[in-house]
C-alpha cells in the first residue's frame, strides 16, 4: 500500500473528495444484490433459452462477468439494471487467465459449463487481497457429482465422460459452508441424472435467490436456507425472469453510515430478515431500528457503544461488513473487540483507520478498539472493496477534508455511492485530476498498551 509520502504528483488514481462531519437524512436507495447477480448470471449458461435478470446492480465486477458469457459465446442485452442473457450458442468451454483473476466468481462457471457441454478449462482463481480462499470443496463437490477433475498447471480441467455426459447426484457434505461452493454444486447438479444432497452448505440469502431463480427455470431443489438443500435432477431447464434481492451488505453498510454520522435516514429496499445479525447488533450499540412501510428501515442512532463482533457464515454477522462495523466502533463510546473467522486477511483497513485518529490495535485476527471523539480528515486507500467501504464512512464521520483512492476496488460492490450520499446531504465528489501531495499526514502505530490506557478516550 503507498503511503501518503511516497504518491508521485504526477501519478494518482482517480479519488473521493469526501467533506467529513455532516449529517446526512432522508433516504439511501438500496440496489440489487452484486454477489446473487454474480451467480444468476453464471446460471443463464443452464438453458438455451432467454432469461432476464432484473434489478441487476451497475457495476464493474458485473461488467467482467459480462465479459466472461460473451466469452463463452452467450449473447447480452443490457437495458438500465437489466440483463437478458441467450446462452443457446455457448461453445467455448476454457476462460482466460486475465478474466478469472479479475473476477473470483468466474468460477462459479464451471458448473453450467460441464452440465451443458460437458468440459470446462478454468484457471485456478488463486488468493486476492483478503485471503488464500482455494476452490477445493467446489472441486471436491464436482468429483463428487462424478466430473473427472484435475488441476495441471493451475487450470482446473474438468470434463463428465459418462455415455450421456451427465453428472450423476450424489450425497455431498461441506467440511465448511462456503458460499461458492454451495453454488457451484447447486448449479452443477440441477440438471443432473437422480438426486443430490448438500450437507452443511451455506445458508446465506443468496444462496436463496439462486434456488428460487434455478427453481422458476423448472430446476427441483428444496432447503435452500436450512442446512440441508435436496436437488432432484431434471432434463432441461427453461428461460425465465427473476429480480435480485436487494443487496444486504450495501444496505447494512447504509445502516452503520446512519450510525456513524449520528443521522437519522430510512434505508431499503431491504428484506430484514437478512440483516438480523447487522440489526441486532447496531441495536445493541444504541441505534433504534424499525421497519418504515413495507421494504424500508428507519435507523435513529442514539449515544453509540462499543460492542463485540466475531464474523461468521449466514445467520451470523456478515465478513462483508466486519470493516465497516469496525469504523463504526471507532467512533464508539468505550472498547471493543471485533474478530475476523471467514477471511485471514481481511484487516486491510486498521492501518487506515489510525491514520484517521482512530485506535486500533490488531493482534492475528482480533482488532481491540478503543473509541475516540473524533477521526480526522486524511488521505486514505482502500486496499480491498469492504476496507474501501469502511474508510469512506470514517471519512463521512471525521472532522476535515479527506481524500480517497481505491475507487476500482470500491467500484465493483456500490453502485454510484457518491450519487447516492450526496443525495442525502454528504458533500462527496469524484475526481479526476491530479492530487497535491499531503506528505503530513502520517501513519500512526497503535500499541496494546494505547487500547488499556485510554479507557475513557471517548
Ligand atoms: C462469497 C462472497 C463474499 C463473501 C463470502 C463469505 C460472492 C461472489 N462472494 O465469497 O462477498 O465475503 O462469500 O460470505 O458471493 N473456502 C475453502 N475452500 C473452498 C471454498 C471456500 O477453504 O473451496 C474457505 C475460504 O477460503 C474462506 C471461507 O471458506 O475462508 C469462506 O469462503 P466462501 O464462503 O466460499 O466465500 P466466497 O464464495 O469466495
Amino acid at each position: 500500500m503507498s503511503s501518503v509520502a511516497t504518491i508521485k504528483r504526477n501519478n494518482i488514481p482517480p479519488h473521493l473528495e469526501v467533506k467529513g462531519g455532516r449529517p446526512l437524512s432522508g433516504i439511501l436507495k438500496v440496489s440489487g444484490a452484486k454477489n446473487s447477480s454474480l451467480a444468476l448470471m453464471a446460471a443463464a449458461l443452464l438453458t438455451k433459452e432467454k432469461l432476464l435478470i432484473q434489478n441487476v446492480p451497475q457495476l464493474t465486477d458485473i461488467e467482467v462477468m459480462s465479459e466472461i458469457l460473451r466469452n463463452l459465446g452467450a449473447k447480452l442485452t443490457k437495458i438500465n439494471n437489466s440483463i437478458e442473457i441467450n446462452s443457446e450458442s455457448i461453445h467455448n468451454v476454457e476462460l482466460p487467465y486475465e478474466l478469472v483473476n479479475s473476477l473470483r466468481a468466474s468460477f462459479f462457471c464451471v458448473g453450467p459449463l460441464l452440465t451443458r457441454l460437458g468440459e470446462a478449462k478454468i484457471p485456478l482463481p488463486g488468493g486476492c487481497n483478503i485471503g488464500a480462499r482455494p476452490v477445493d470443496e467446489h472441486i471436491n463437490g464436482l468429483k463428487a457429482l462424478g466430473a473427472e477433475v484435475e488441476v495441471i498447471n493451475d487450470v482446473v480441467k474438468a470434463q463428465v465422460s459418462t455415455k450421456d455426459k451427465r453428472l450423476l447426484g450424489a450425497n455431498i457434505t461441506l467440511k465448511y459452508p462456503s458460499v461458492g461452493a454451495t453454488e457451484t454444486i447447486l448449479m452443477a447438479s440441477c440438471l443432473a441424472l437422480g438426486k443430490t444432497t448438500i450437507s452443511n452448505p451455506a445458508r446465506e440469502p443468496e444462496i436463496q435467490d439462486l434456488a428460487k431463480m434455478l427453481n422458476s427455470m423448472g430446476a427441483k431443489v428444496f432447503g435452500a436456507g436450512t442446512k440441508r438443500i435436496t436437488i432432484l435432477g431434471v432434463k432441461s431447464l427453461s428461460g425465465t425472469s427473476h429480480c435480485v434481492i436487494p443487496d444486504r451488505i450495501e444496505a447494512g453498510t447504509f445502516l452503520i453510515a446512519a450510525a456513524i454520522t449520528r443521522s437519522p435516514l430510512i434505508i431499503g429496499p431491504v428484506i430484514p430478515n437478512h440483516l438480523s445479525a447487522v440489526i441486532s447488533k447496531l441495536k445493541e450499540c444504541g441505534c433504534s431500528i424499525s421497519q418504515h412501510g413495507n421494504h424500508h428501515l428507519k435507523i435513529i442512532p442514539r449515544e453509540i457503544s462499543g460492542v463485540d463482533i466475531t464474523t461468521s457464515p449466514f445467520p451470523g454477522f456478515p465478513t462483508d461488513l466486519q470493516a465497516p462495523f469496525m469504523s463504526l466502533m471507532v467512533t464508539a463510546k468505550g472498547s471493543s473487540k471485533i474478530k475476523e473467522r471467514v477471511f485471514e486477511k481481511r484487516m486491510q483497513h486498521v492501518l487506515e483507520l489510525n491514520k484517521m485518529g482512530a485506535c486500533i490495535y490488531l493482534e492475528n485476527n482480533t482488532a481491540y478498539i478503543k473509541g475516540v471523539k473524533e477521526l480526522v480528515g486524511s488521505y486514505v486507500e482502500g486496499g480491498d472493496l469492504r476496507s474501501s467501504a469502511a474508510i469512506i464512512l470514517a471519512c463521512l464521520s471525521a472532522k476535515g477534508n479527506s481524500i480517497f483512492t481505491g475507487l476500482e476496488h470500491l467500484d465493483r460492490g456500490y453502485e454510484k455511492l457518491e450519487e447516492k450520499l450526496t443525495s442525502a446531504g454528504s458533500i462527496i465528489s469524484r475526481k479526476f485530476d491530479q492530487l497535491t501531495s499531503h506528505s503530513s499526514f502520517s501513519n500512526k502505530i497503535i500499541s496494546k498498551d494505547n487500547i488499556d490506557t485510554q479507557k475513557n478516550a471517548a
